[in-house]
């Protein structure tokens, strides 16, 4: 049986009568996008035009115009004698479809009905994850899943569960598990150089929560913020949601320069950082300039939001220490994450503050999500007490290694004067620079064709000029996919010749 036949989806929004798109395109725009976003199912039945005509303020034929292209398109289609129905079965390309579709609903939100922020955070470009499947090689920032532990882990999480299963069902503290944040702090000093009483650990779902708290907590609308050129874009997207003017301060060899004349008629009141391996360009902030950062933040009571992402990882020479190690004025906030180190979907990660704003971060925490699962802060707590986590590293250093290896020898082999390796001492990606005439968003396209994914560059950069070049993750995939990779890489480069 038909389902019944409905046109509020597409009718709640008027037409734009002065717009240079006819309007006959514009509801067939409207239709096309209700059937591929699911809002009108496969077989509804849509109302006649005489009523959709009505409905939308249009004339008729305007609407039958509508009707003929979306039935030469496939997307419905007519029953004589019983009037229009979407099509049962959208062919695989319709559906392919939906996603370019979803510009042309966001097109249509009367922006007068969202905030700035949400007008602001909805133009920022954040790259989502694709659902699991096979990862394809030179996606940046996912570790090598096929390495982690999962038998370990299950064992670890289902004892929790057996021995603990009604404490794990209540609510728990806002600032996290108190035995994962001493094991957190324990990891922090030796390993990362990082001053901190486990009373100074929130933990958080990740760094992505962090600095949403940090910004909520230490910002005010149209504050200014520094960040790098370039930038991780889900940093500045959720600076940008929190109401923050960001500017960019362009990163060289020894990392951001604080002294440059657009930080220092910033005002800023807080800057975002990443000192240990800068992202995504790879490189190490210099000391001195370490230490003017930190001269900057107490001398302008300004804050620094260090994003220590993926420093358990550095193959050439020994671990930077944190720049939170070094100030003496506590004007650093820590943000670390296990999504490198042990896998994205744990979504556990940590903010070591200085004591004076301990209160208003766990109380923020609070307000905003409460608190982290507890059968995962305790596994992990676990994972880190009998020593798993170290050993875990160990191992993990040794095939990134093997695989930052394999990568550069096929960039040296395939791709050899074609792009320019910027560094590769440590993390999980190595960033290349394009020769001079290629295009990043084209030849990320066309390697997606070909079964490789790459993030471009141009994508992480703030202004208006930024460089082509492309991020290659060498986490997740094994030496010889990478090896292949860059051979695709290579031919892909000669062909946008
Ligand atoms: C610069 C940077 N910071 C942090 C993260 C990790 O974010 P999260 O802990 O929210 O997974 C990433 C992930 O790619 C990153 O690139």
């Amino acid at each position: 049986m038909a389902k019944k036949s409905t046109s509020a989806p597409f009718a709640s929004v008027p037409l734009e009568e002065s717009s240079s798109t006819p309007l006959y395109y514009q509801v067939y725009q409207r239709l096309r996008a209700a059937i591929l976003l699911g809002q009108l199912s496969p077989g509804t039945r849509l109302p006649s035009t005489r009523q959709m005509a009505n409905d939308l303020g249009v004339s008729r034929n305007t609407m039958m115009s509508a009707f003929d292209q979306l039935i030469a398109e496939g997307y419905v289609e007519g029953r004589v004698g019983s009037g229009t129905f979407v099509s049962p079965t959208l062919p695989e390309e319709l559906l392919e479809a939906r996603l370019k579709t979803r510009p042309i609903l966001q097109i249509q939100t009367n922006p007068r009905s969202l905030s700035a922020r949400g007008q602001a955070i909805g133009k920022t470009s954040v790259t989502v994850a694709g659902p699991a499947g096979r990862l394809r090689p030179f996606i940046p920032g996912i570790p090598a899943l096929d390495q982690f532990p999962m038998s370990l882990w299950s064992r670890l999480v289902a004892r929790r569960w057996r021995d603990e299963s009604r404490g794990l069902l209540n609510y728990g503290p806002a600032a996290g598990h108190p035995p994962l944040r001493e094991a957190i702090a324990a990891y922090l000093g030796p390993s990362r150089g990082v001053q901190c009483k486990p009373d100074q650990i929130v933990i958080v779902s990740g760094t992505q929560q962090a600095l949403d708290l940090s910004a909520r907590v230490l910002l005010d609308p149209g504050d200014s913020v520094l960040v790098e050129e370039y930038c991780y874009s889900a940093a500045r997207a959720a600076l940008i949601g929190a109401g923050a003017r960001l500017v960019p301060i362009k990163v060289d060899d020894a990392g951001l320069d604080i002294s440059t004349p657009a930080a220092s008629s910033s005002n800023a009141r807080v800057a975002y950082v990443t000192p240990s391996h800068q992202y995504p360009l790879g490189t190490t902030m210099s000391a001195s300039r370490r230490f003017a950062l930190l001269d900057w933040a107490a001398r302008n009571d300004a804050w620094i939001l260090e994003d220590d992402y993926d420093s358990e990882f550095r193959y050439i020479s020994r671990p930077v220490g944190a720049l939170q190690g070094m100030d003496a004025h506590d004007r650093v906030i820590y943000m670390g994450t296990f999504s490198k180190a042990l896998f994205p979907a744990l979504r556990v990660g940590y903010i070591v503050v200085p004591p004076a704003l301990w209160n208003n971060f766990v109380q923020s925490r609070f307000a905003f999500d409460l608190f982290t699962p507890t059968l995962y802060q305790r596994a992990l707590a676990e994972f880190l007490k009998q020593g798993h986590f170290a050993r875990h590293l160990r191992r993990m250093r040794s095939a990134y290694l093997e695989r930052r290896d394999a990568l550069l020898r096929g960039l040296a082999l395939h791709c050899r004067d074609q792009v320019q390796v910027h560094n590769s001492d440590a993390g999980l990606h190595v960033a290349v620079l394009l020769r001079e005439g290629l295009d990043d968003h084209d030849v990320a396209t066309r390697l997606g064709r070909r079964g490789v994914a790459a993030l471009t560059l141009s994508s992480s950069f703030v202004g208006p000029t930024p460089k082509q070049g492309l991020l290659l993750g060498f986490g997740c995939a094994e030496p010889e996919r990478l090896l292949e990779a860059t051979r695709i890489l290579g031919d892909v480069l000669r062909e946008s010749a």
